[in-house]
């Protein structure tokens, strides 16, 4: 009877250890804030390479920051993954998000790590600009506007689109970016005029683009990836940045404070600044912007930083907590209540 009961308990054992070694090593919950294409190919690809699963949520990075700052002390995500890199400076100013080195930092481009001075690691980097329909500039007789005072020129009345600054992180780089090149008081007076050619605020930023698309607006202002996106799906669209200046975002990682996952984030971290990764964006994410790695291929589409005129965009200034929360407001309460 005694050797039944050992040769059971040996059973139990040896099974319950293979079971731990054919399982996955744990999990990794991320907020997911590029195209959800990409998020789905690094939900396939990361459990492959590491054991590790992957579960994500997709929000726009206005949005990931308030559930992150709605989350404080009890977060449901271990990285935040992608999105403007703003919210991701204000995280970390807010103790929500942790400075963390990976070890392939030194792969990673120079000027975005200055530029963001570690506040957060560098994903990518992505140029401001917009979507437009030729052909509906064309029917309705009119150029197409060529700088952001042309946008808030009035024959372009109900024909343009942007993302609302709250949700989405290039509607925040929009307004940071007329504001860095005319000023505070003079870029609120031109976004309250270009308010007033707005058909339509949207959620996301790559949204707009698809309106421009489907021609229910002339132009929308999006990242100049998202419009590739849209072209190479075959929307009948260009795409252009403001010739008086133009933002650009170093799309953010962080690693989020106080996850009892750590080990498994910084093993997706590490593992996501890898050029076999990062390639996933244009193989399979719908995602044309300048990879971080300096080994990962740039692909052919991505627009480039030589062929715009863009402006030394302050991530610092732009991304504090308090600069960044009273231009949010001072938009909500001063442009987007007035009438059009
Ligand atoms: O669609 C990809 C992308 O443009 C990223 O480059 C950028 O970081 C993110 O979307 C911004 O999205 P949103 O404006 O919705 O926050």
């Amino acid at each position: 009877m005694r050797r039944f009961f050992v040769l059971v308990t040996l059973f139990v054992t040896l099974a319950a250890a293979g079971a731990t070694n054919a399982g996955p090593a744990g999990r990794v919950n991320v907020l997911c804030s590029p195209n959800p294409a990409w998020c789905d190919a690094i939900r396939a690809e990361f459990p492959r390479a590491t054991g590790i699963q992957l579960g994500f949520v997709r929000m726009s990075s206005g949005e990931a920051l308030a559930r992150m700052r709605a989350e404080r002390g009890n977060p449901s995500f271990d990285v935040w993954f992608g999105g403007t890199g703003d919210p991701h400076m204000v995280a970390m100013e807010q103790g929500l998000t942790e400075a963390f080195k990976p070890g392939n930092w030194d792969e990673l481009r120079p000027e975005l790590r200055e530029a963001v001075k570690g506040r957060y690691i560098p994903l990518y980097a992505g140029i401001l600009g917009w979507a437009e329909n030729k052909k509906l500039f064309r029917e309705k007789n009119l150029p197409e506007p060529r700088t952001w005072t042309d946008m808030a020129d009035p024959k372009h009345r109900g024909l343009l689109a942007m993302p609302n600054p709250n949700t989405s992180g290039t509607g925040y780089t929009m307004i940071a970016t007329v504001v860095q090149i005319y000023g505070e008081d003079k870029g609120f007076a031109l976004l309250k005029q270009i308010h007033r050619n707005m058909a339509q605020y949207t959620r996301s930023g790559a949204d707009p683009g698809l309106l421009t698309g489907r021609g229910e607006v002339a132009a929308g202002v999006t990242f100049i990836h998202d419009a590739v996106d849209q072209i190479l799906k075959g929307f009948p669209i260009s795409y252009r940045a403001a010739s008086d200046g133009t933002g650009y975002e170093i799309g953010g990682l962080s690693l989020v404070r106080g996850t009892p996952n750590r080990s498994q984030a910084i093993a997706f971290l590490e593992w996501s600044l890898t050029p076999e990764a990062q390639k996933l964006a244009a193989e399979r994410g719908q995602s044309y912007q300048i990879p971080s790695n300096k080994n990962t291929p740039i692909p052919r589409v991505a627009p480039r930083f030589e062929d715009f005129k863009v402006i030394k965009y302050d991530f610092i200034k732009y991304g504090s907590a308090d600069v960044r929360d009273r231009l949010v407001k001072r938009w909500t309460t001063e442009v987007f209540p007035l009438p059009k």
